[in-house]
């Protein structure tokens, strides 16, 4: 009998592949809508290992209904739909996707931050609807990306994959992270800040943080509050890291001018939110890692995940 894998969204062939001759592959056959949880729940009774997305929640409940379970290997760089305390105490290996979609995240974060800054979307938007009279001498005008200050929060691979792009701007860089980066402050000049003095100087602040239970509403009323009536946010993180109550009144009543968001508290994000109300708001459907490239390889990291996990090998990128 094969070990029986359970992928939760439905895959191109080729990332499966891999997998044929060593397991029984199982998949949740749709790509645009996730798994049902009951379904979840029974295909994880069943399953030696489990395929994640971002979008499946692996709790203590579903860990305790999978006896057999081994490995859950999350195809994301980030985890926080997995409980990894839980798996850890049910003996549950997990393991994500770093590296691979680094440059691929970088890439959008930049793009979402200059098409807020120079408002690509409202203006697109009004050219598609006929809205377009003529040039006008302040229309559509923006903020200047070039010259400006970034401020990172969060300066992982990704957030210096960022600020490395900056640099082609002339952008001075602020970073706040828990631990000082020295390599990339003497090579690059990015400048270790505190949060509020990040906060105050910036005039774009990009949050790439881990959304964890310390990062949960890092940037609310408060912190919006500090920010310049001109700055931008861009979040390309978790949705949970932003306070939108909090954002949406700060983009309302003029405390900051605009923001770019990928993520959402809650996704798809339904489109009666007041966030989508906002002509100021630049908002994506969390497109970070969406490359074809990118994704093939995030794909190629999870399968050899499980293939090295059942032939006695630690798998890499483990995260308990
Ligand atoms: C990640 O990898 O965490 C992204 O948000 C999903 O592509």
């Amino acid at each position: 009998m094969k070990p029986i894998v359970y992928i939760t969204r439905k895959l191109p062939a080729e990332a499966v592949t891999p997998l044929q001759d060593q397991f029984e592959v199982r998949m949740w056959e749709s790509e645009s809508e996730a798994v049902p949880r009951t379904v979840l729940l029974e295909e994880a009774a069943k399953a030696d290992a489990l395929w994640t997305v971002i979008t499946d929640t692996v709790d203590d409940e579903l860990l305790a209904a999978a006896p057999q379970l081994k490995i859950v290997a999350n195809m994301a760089v980030g985890y926080n739909n997995i409980d990894t305390t839980a798996a850890q105490e049910r003996g549950v290996i997990v393991t994500n996707t770093p590296g691979v979609l680094t440059e691929t995240t970088a890439d959008l974060t930049f793009a979402l931050l200059l098409a807020t800054a120079r408002r690509l979307g409202e203006a697109e938007q009004e050219l598609r609807a006929g809205k377009w009279t003529s040039w006008t001498p302040m229309g559509y005008t923006g903020m200047d990306v070039s010259g400006a200050t970034l401020g990172i929060i969060g300066m992982g691979r990704i957030g210096e994959a960022v600020a490395r792009r900056s640099k082609g701007f002339d952008m001075r860089v602020l970073y706040h992270n828990r631990s000082r980066k020295p390599k990339a402050e003497a090579e690059f000049g990015f400048e270790y800040a505190e949060l509020d003095k990040l906060l105050q100087e910036a005039d774009f602040v990009v949050t790439l943080t881990p959304f964890t239970p310390e990062t949960a509403g890092l940037i609310g009323t408060r912190e919006l509050a500090l920010m310049k009536k001109t700055a931008i946010l861009i979040n390309s993180s978790r949705g949970g890291v932003v306070d939108e109550t909090a954002l949406y009144e700060a983009l309302k009543n003029g405390t900051i001018w605009a923001a770019g968001l990928d993520v959402f508290e809650t996704e798809p994000v339904p489109v009666d939110h007041p966030l989508l109300s906002l002509p100021n708001v630049t908002a994506l459907p969390h497109i970070g890692s969406a490359s074809v490239k990118t994704r093939l390889a995030m794909m190629n990291l999870n399968a050899q995940a499980i293939l090295d996990f059942f032939e006695g090998q630690e798998p890499k990128n483990r995260v308990v």
